[in-house]
């Protein structure tokens, strides 16, 4: 038996734009992603005597079977290097779930990962970047980390000079938004605000978060925040309580604030964790160089 832990990092959409859509439905993406430092925990057991695909997690509201990415990625997986062995997984989720954060796509990356990693690197990157696609939109980014462009459906990645170590706060409502939904609203309520990439690179460049905060847009707010006008009031209080940006995240609903110092962002979060709802959480974090890490 052998066995391997993950640290899979959640990551944020420091823009969003949609280009257009593909005839399957999927819409074409301009996004720069980039991984902060929330990360769930995935421990991948691997039995060469056993045979079948366990797949555990701490939160009951968690699927189980193939509907969950992390399943989907192990399948996906054992076909395609050819491995008939017993696969246990555990998810210890600290990512919230429908959050706009990509907890399910760093989990089915983290897979990926590890089972090539505990069965002796039978693929290549490229490989696994292929499987990774098939299993979500978000997971090649996921697998590769730090600060990305992506394109195409989210697959295509042009790797940017990494925005690491900026302070952070994550807001997550007390509801999800499915990103199936968002994306079909989308097509109904055309964006008036998208973002200037060619400006919001040259600002992350010289960490202006001002200037990114007026160069940047996340399209999916047009859906978002008009359902959930909520949002809209949580990005003006990280604005007020001192955040030099503030966005949806993805589909959303989660909504982050960026600091330009750790204890900005720490007096801020004391503010929040005060005046928020219940049910509401509230995450202090990082934006990290990678997305995945064995521990
Ligand atoms: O690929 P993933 O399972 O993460 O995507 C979930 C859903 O989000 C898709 O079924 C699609 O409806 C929508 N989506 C999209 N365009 C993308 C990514 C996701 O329309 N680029």
């Amino acid at each position: 038996m052998k066995s391997l832990t993950l640290e899979a990092c959640a990551k944020i959409n420091l823009s969003l734009d949609v280009a257009g859509t593909r005839p399957d439905g999927y819409h074409l993406l301009t996004t720069v992603m980039q991984s902060v430092s929330l990360s769930d925990r995935v421990y991948l057991e691997l039995d060469r005597q056993g045979n079948g695909l366990i797949l555990l997690a701490n939160d009951p509201a968690i699927p189980l079977d193939e509907r969950n990415t992390a399943h989907k990625a192990a399948r996906h997986f054992m076909a395609a290097a050819g491995i008939d062995a017993g696969v246990r997984i555990f998810l210890e989720k600290a990512i919230p779930m429908e959050a706009g954060l990509a907890g399910g796509s760093a989990d089915a990356a983290a897979v990926l990962f590890g089972l090539n990693e505990l069965c002796g690197k039978p693929l290549t990157m490229a490989q696994l970047l292929e499987l990774a696609v098939k299993t979500g939109a978000d997971v090649p980014f996921c697998l590769t980390g730090g600060t990305v462009l992506c394109t195409g459906i989210g697959e295509i990645l042009t790797p940017l000079e990494a925005f690491a170590r900026v302070p952070l706060i994550l807001v997550k409502p007390d509801f999800g938004i499915s990103t199936p939904w968002a994306f079909q609203r989308f097509d109904e309520y055309p964006a008036a605000v998208r973002p200037n990439h060619s400006k919001l690179f040259s600002a992350m460049q010289r960490r202006d978060l001002q200037a990114m905060q007026d160069a940047t847009a996340n399209v999916l707010e047009s859906v978002s925040l008009k359902a959930h006008p909520i949002l809209d009031s949580l990005k003006q209080q990280l604005l007020d309580l001192g955040a030099g940006m503030a966005q949806m995240s993805g589909s959303g609903p989660t909504v982050f604030g960026l600091f330009r110092e750790t204890a900005h962002r720490d007096r801020a979060y004391a503010a929040l964790e005060q005046r928020l709802p219940d049910g509401y959480r509230i995450f202090s974090a990082t934006t990290l160089g990678h997305g995945l890490r064995i521990l």
